[in-house]
């Protein structure tokens, strides 16, 4: 049962929105520790691991720093450590989370350049490369891109916007928003050469919300020197310099890292390439769900379907909200809800973080139900196709 719910409902909730998402029993046995002297000898120790072993999630041999926010103060740090008022940052409006940031960025006082899509596509690397061909100034101080958009469950292939950039010999900084993405599909920080990869932790890293992360490139670093877009709170300098010996400039939120240094280890204990394979099956199994059911996947690119989230479209007349809700009553289940453009229009299945192939079961098995529930026209047998296509590619043995 839910913390809070005005009525009794036996068994576990299942909190499928695309994040917050289930912390598993271990993270949160790892939080339950008694609070500890964060400028004590313990404290150190463990900030060391886990400012060692973090990076190995973004797959960077740089530091990743860590803040007590939402990804929200995460966006923030990214740009006000690298950037200077009146700077123009070029951004694709590929759903609700782009049109945030960009919104951010100019009361930040940066210019945008936006590129619009369909809200069914990421961004694409042909327009951003045609603007930075554009941009013989070099004006454009950095590419913002999200690389899963949570609310439309389309995927920027980072690599190709990094190719663009460098075909276009652009220096401008490559910052990712990987906040739905990291430790659920491949971010490749220093492979990619991204320059500020922004994270939090209460999606794939299976935490609850309230710490955030910046992952950093010698490049960014470099530009952190001369930017001078105010901030203090986010500051890097101060972070880094202390954070050498395992300590934070203030208080952390020590009980999130407990749990921080604990889901490290799952992830490391597992290997990132089983998680990213286990996200894969997730995303296909409940696409195939969804074409035997009859609903639009809101991404129209094979290429570009997160593994982290799928978003469904209800066909015209019929209210997702109203499934969403009818789900919840009779089934203890919730989903995420359109965001933005989407709105009624759509409700998301979030199948990342700490889940296995019965939990997705038990998702695509709520859904079903609430379908027929509903009155939503469907075809049955959607769960059948997803249970088909799990057995058929069982996990392999660990
Ligand atoms: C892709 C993406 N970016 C940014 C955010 C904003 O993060 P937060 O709500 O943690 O501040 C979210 C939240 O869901 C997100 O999914």
């Amino acid at each position: 049962m839910a913390y809070y719910e005005s009525r009794h409902q036996s068994g576990r909730h299942f909190l499928q929105i695309p994040g917050p998402s289930n912390v598993p029993d271990r993270v949160l046995r790892a939080i339950d520790n008694a609070t500890m002297d964060h400028r004590g000898l313990d404290f150190g120790k463990m900030g060391t691991e886990i400012l060692t072993n973090l990076p190995k999630i973004f797959q960077t041999r740089n530091p990743v720093l860590i803040f007590p926010s939402s990804g929200t103060g995460a966006w923030e740090a990214a740009l006000t450590n690298t950037l200077s008022p009146g700077d123009t940052v070029l951004m694709a409006r590929t759903g609700q989370f782009a049109v945030l940031w960009e919104d951010m960025a100019r009361k930040l006082g940066l210019n945008s350049i936006m590129l619009d899509t369909d809200w069914r596509h990421g961004a694409d690397p042909k327009e951003i490369a045609a603007e930075l061909e554009k941009d013989k100034a070099h004006k454009i101080k950095a590419v913002c891109v999200v690389h899963c958009e949570t609310s439309t469950g389309c995927i920027t292939r980072v690599e190709d916007v990094r190719a663009v950039m460098d075909a276009a010999k652009h220096p401008a900084l490559l910052i990712v928003d990987a906040i739905s993405s990291l430790a659920a599909m491949e971010c490749r920080h220093d492979d990619w050469r991204v320059d500020v990869t922004i994270s939090g932790s209460q999606k794939a890293m299976m935490l609850p919300p309230g710490i955030s992360f910046n992952a950093v490139s010698d490049k960014a670093l470099e530009a952190n020197k001369t930017a001078k877009l105010p901030r203090s709170y986010f500051d890097w300098g101060a972070m880094l310099e202390i954070n050498r010996t395992g300590y934070f400039p203030y208080t952390p939120a020590i009980s999130l890292l407990y749990g921080l240094n604990e889901a490290i280890k799952m992830l490391m204990e597992e290997g990132l390439e089983n998680v990213y394979a286990r996200h894969d099956r997730f995303g296909e199994a409940c696409r195939r769900a969804a074409a035997v059911w009859g609903l639009d996947n809101n991404c129209l690119d094979p290429r570009q379907y997160s593994a982290s989230v799928t978003t469904l479209r209800t066909p015209e007349g019929h209210s997702a909200n109203n499934l969403r809700a009818v789900i919840a009553d009779k089934f203890n289940m919730s989903l995420g809800t359109g965001l933005g453009a989407l709105g009624d229009k759509a409700f998301r299945i979030g199948h990342l973080g700490d889940l296995n192939d019965l939990t997705l079961v038990g998702t695509l098995g709520g859904v079903e139900m609430g379908l027929a529930v509903a009155g939503v026209p469907h075809k049955p047998g959607g769960v059948q196709a997803a249970l088909d296509y799990l057995a058929g590619n069982a996990r392999a043995a660990a």
